[in-house]
């Protein structure tokens, strides 16, 4: 089974980015552990980030037929992005939608998400570790399968 890991905007920085808010693990760190988290589970993971709208949108199209599951962080844009949730529609496959923060202690215009009524699960807050449920997540879904 292969799980598509898709990063959004500014998660690139992470480390640098505000630590007070999204710790001091790096991006490299994300990666490391996407790939660790997924050996584990006999998954086979790729890892992606983009600041670009549009390079998610083909990021997650590219995913039909090539994935089985996805893991999102879509960043900024999930709260703004429609053609996010939409792509993450079309293409039907389980979703689990991360963020390292707590959108919901935070500033009000965090605690809505066009992604969260497409997804199977939200985990918010548990910093990069988020990614290991994640991935845990859709591994058991699949051997319900
Ligand atoms: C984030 C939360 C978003 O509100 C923010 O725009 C991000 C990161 C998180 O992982 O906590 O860039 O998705």
């Amino acid at each position: 089974r292969r799980v598509l890991v898709v990063n959004g905007p500014n998660l690139n920085l992470l480390g640098t980015r505000e630590p007070g808010v999204y710790g001091s693990d790096t991006y490299d760190d994300v990666v490391a552990l996407c790939h660790e988290s997924g050996a584990e589970k006999g998954l086979d993971v790729e890892v992606m980030q983009s600041n670009h709208e549009g390079a998610l949108v083909d990021a997650i199209q590219a995913a039909a037929g090539t994935a089985d599951g996805i893991v999102i962080n879509p960043a900024a844009y999930t709260h703004t992005s429609v053609a996010i949730a939409d792509a993450l529609r079309a293409v039907g496959l389980p979703v689990v939608e991360v963020h390292l923060s707590n959108v919901h202690s935070r500033e009000a215009f965090r605690h809505h998400s066009y992604v969260s009524a497409h997804a199977l699960a939200v985990i918010a807050g548990a910093g990069i570790r988020g990614y290991r449920y994640a991935i845990d997540v859709l591994a058991t879904g699949f051997t319900a399968d």
